[in-house]
């Protein structure tokens, strides 16, 4: 189910990604190729998944969601770019491809990212991808931004870089993770629940339970991908964060524990899934595709 689901809500975002990068001069064409670049090159485009099915489980068609799907994945890319840049982790591969960084230079890699955020924020209220009022769009700014910015994956990249070689307890580690990934997970669910229309006091609350575990475990499952996949399925270098000494689950409490969390995480989302029905199957699949996935 979750391999027919996820290649049609891929299509379903990638058609709505691909209108955004039309320069409106020739003089932009560059700028807007290397965003295009960014963004167009087969990212698993997990958020938009969760976008959508979080907007699914309260009762709407996924379609209300294409704002919010775009604008979390151009965070997204955007977040990608400049984590490759050589000031942060300075890698050269990224979806099997050159980075941005390496296909343009590092100027262009920089506004590429400057561009994608802000145009993040423009394709969220987007009229014509969106029909909501105008305070439920405006939380969905105000939550975006929250979850973007310094208290959030901003925040989350800074430790991460401040933390290069030092060894974390596993709460600073959580901390870590829950802000440089988790943040923006949480904010993909949250966004397609307000998308929906539908958004309750109590679904919402019981979707950001859902969302907090599946965030912390997508970066668990990342930091063990690191040490046991290979670099060709990964379509980044395997063994990246090893070279670079970084804080990563399998280095605090060994491979086999960070596997048994992982699971542990997405037993706890499935169960804050339970008040809901057939629904919400997408939302249970992507649980488990997350802690199951090999790139
Ligand atoms: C990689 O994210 C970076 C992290 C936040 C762990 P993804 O694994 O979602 O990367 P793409 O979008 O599929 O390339
Ligand atoms: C990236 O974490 C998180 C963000 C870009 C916000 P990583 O540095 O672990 O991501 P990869 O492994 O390079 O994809
Ligand atoms: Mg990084
Ligand atoms: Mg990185
Ligand atoms: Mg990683």
């Amino acid at each position: 189910m979750i391999d027919a689901y996820q290649a049609s809500s891929q299509d379903r975002v990638n058609a709505a990604l691909e209108r955004l990068f039309i320069a409106p001069a020739p003089e932009l064409a560059r700028l807007y190729e290397a965003m295009r670049y960014s963004v167009m090159n087969g990212g698993k485009r997990v958020r938009p998944l969760l976008a959508y099915a979080a907007c699914e489980a309260l009762g709407s068609a996924p379609e209300h969601a294409n704002g919010a799907a775009c604008a979390v994945e151009l965070i997204h890319a955007y977040s990608l770019v400049h984590d490759d840049l050589p000031a942060m982790d300075d890698d050269d591969l990224r979806r099997g491809l050159p980075t941005t960084h390496k296909a343009y230079d590092e100027a262009c890699a920089i506004l590429a990212g400057d561009g994608l955020q802000s145009l993040a924020f423009s394709t969220l209220i987007d009229p014509q991808l969106t029909a909501l009022d105008a305070e439920t769009r405006l939380r969905m700014v105000s939550a975006l931004a929250l979850a973007a910015g310094p208290a959030g994956m901003v925040g989350g990249q800074a430790i991460d870089l401040g933390s290069v070689g030092i060894k974390l307890d596993q709460a600073a580690l959580e901390y870590m993770h829950r802000h440089k990934t988790g943040a923006l997970i949480e904010a993909s669910v949250q966004l397609g629940a307000l998308a929906s229309g539908k958004a309750t006091v109590e679904n919402l609350q019981a979707l950001n339970v859902y969302a907090r575990a599946i965030g912390l475990a997508f970066q668990v499952q990342d930091d063990i991908l690191d040490v046991e996949s290979d670099t060709e399925t990964l379509g980044k270098r395997q063994g990246a964060d090893i070279a670079r000494d970084k804080p990563t689950y399998p280095a605090l409490m060994g491979l086999e524990q960070a596997k048994h969390y992982a699971l542990e995480l997405r037993d706890q989302a499935l169960n804050a899934l339970r008040p809901f029905e057939a629904d919400a199957e997408p939302l249970r699949e992507l649980a488990r595709y997350i802690v199951k996935r090999r790139h």
